[in-house]
């Protein structure tokens, strides 16, 4: 009687160690499943067709505005800027003249002209001449036919974006790698100065940066063959419950609008000096100004404002890496950009599921099979090979019925 008392009670404590480590054990793993981890593979892959991307072109201004014409309208404000320089640098000035050429000279002194424009002076600057606008097909590969352009600006550049389709659908090249299949596909256009070029996806928004776009530099009369190349890079997060917690959204424009709702409400007459805009978003009487330099922080803290909206990162984001060349000789002035096949792998970012509920099933029989011994294949024999329980050991499966059902054949 004793000894079988003493061997309940150790079944017993068996019985609560092996709870708490099961359930300690089982806690982790399913907290771990609950936190919905991802794992992200890299995918490499050159398909076996493209589309023709957007072409996005960078103007400055400057090269643009007459000068002369702004000088009529802003006489004290140009004077300004023209005494600042003879201050600041050893040049001599002796007619506005002199200073137009100054000002012309250098981008860096765009954008000091930039501040003293209104979205009007901007806005009617004349691009449409600079990508030729065919009606039919010049040659096989020239296609401005096909192509449209959106215009887009701030202060200090004007941006173009050119946008090909055929029958309102993307244009799409077939591609073998290293074989050039399709003919090229060029947009013939008549822009001078020194200007850039960059590859876009659609519905993206532009870049207002400089830097982003392959620098060009065309003189009078002469020729410019520009051939770009792109790769498509592409993020592919998970949704929530996953660990990346992503959203279906488009996060720039998102911000753009937050940014620029928010300028307009705190600086009436207001566009921030580098917010790209569009023909028409604004009344032509609104001003560029620089607030990244206003006193009182109301632009930093719009900043970070509109910077929460756009914490979660986007579920699928698009770019286009572009490389490019380009060729410039004497000539009768021929104005070429050209889209060339891809040259390198496109990439993917791809984010999975590090576990699957299948895979949580399994971890949790695991789990029970580690600590109170149960498992299918013992049932199976339990039913079928042994159907009748000795008679002695029922008495065990009423005290710790869920410990017994192995340890019965031990
Ligand atoms: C620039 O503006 C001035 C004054 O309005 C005008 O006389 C001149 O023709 C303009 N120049 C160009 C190239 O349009
Ligand atoms: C661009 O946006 C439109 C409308 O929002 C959408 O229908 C289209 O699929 C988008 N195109 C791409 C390539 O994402
Ligand atoms: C900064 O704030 C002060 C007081 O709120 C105001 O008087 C001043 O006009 C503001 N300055 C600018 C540049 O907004």
């Amino acid at each position: 009687m004793m000894n079988k008392h003493c061997s309940a009670s150790h079944r017993q404590l068996e019985l609560i160690f092996c709870s708490i480590g099961c359930s300690i054990h089982l806690f982790t793993v399913v907290n771990e499943f609950l936190k919905f981890p991802v794992r992200t593979d890299i995918i490499y892959d050159y398909p076996e067709k493209m589309i023709v991307p957007e072409i996005d072109i960078i103007l400055h201004n400057i090269d643009l505005l007459n000068m002369t014409a702004l000088h009529l309208k802003y006489p004290n404000k140009m004077t300004q800027i023209c005494e600042h320089f003879v201050k600041i640098s050893n040049f001599e000035m002796n007619s506005i003249e002199d200073c137009i050429k100054f000002l012309k000279s250098y981008y860096e002194r765009s954008y000091h002209v930039g501040k003293m424009l209104t979205v009007d002076d901007v806005e009617k600057l004349d691009v449409d001449s600079l990508i030729l606008n065919f009606v039919a097909k010049e040659v096989d590969f020239v296609r401005n036919d096909l192509c449209s352009v959106e215009r887009y600006f701030n202060a200090v550049n004007t941006f173009l974006r050119v946008s090909c389709r055929e029958d309102s659908k993307q244009i799409e090249r077939r591609l073998v790698r290293n074989i050039v299949i399709d003919d090229g596909f060029c947009v013939k256009h008549n822009i001078y100065h020194s200007f850039g070029v960059r590859f876009a996806h659609p519905n993206s928004s532009i870049d207002a940066h400089v830097l982003n776009y392959l620098p060009l530099e065309r003189g009078e009369g002469e020729n410019l063959f520009t051939m770009l190349h792109y790769r498509e890079i592409t993020v592919e997060s998970k949704e929530w419950p996953y660990q990346t917690n992503c959203r279906h959204y488009q996060k720039s424009q998102i911000f753009s609008k937050c940014l620029r709702e928010k300028i307009s409400h705190s600086y009436p007459g207001i566009v921030q000096l580098e917010d790209v805009i569009q023909v028409g978003q604004y009344p032509s009487d609104f001003k560029f100004d620089d607030l990244k330099y206003d006193v009182n922080e109301t632009i930093s803290q719009i900043k970070s404002g509109c910077a929460e909206l756009v914490k979660q990162p986007q579920c699928i984001e698009k770019t286009y890496q572009t490389q490019g060349r380009s060729a410039r000789e004497k000539g009768s002035g021929i104005g070429l950009i050209c889209v060339g096949n891809l040259i390198d792998f496109n990439i993917n970012l791809k984010t999975y599921p590090k576990s699957t509920f299948t895979e949580l099933l399994i971890y949790i029989s695991s789990i029970l099979g580690i600590w109170f011994g149960i498992s299918i294949y013992g049932k199976l024999i339990d039913g079928f090979i042994f159907p009748t329980i000795p008679q002695h050991s029922t008495q065990k499966v009423d005290v710790v019925p869920n410990v017994e059902s192995t340890s019965i054949h031990d």
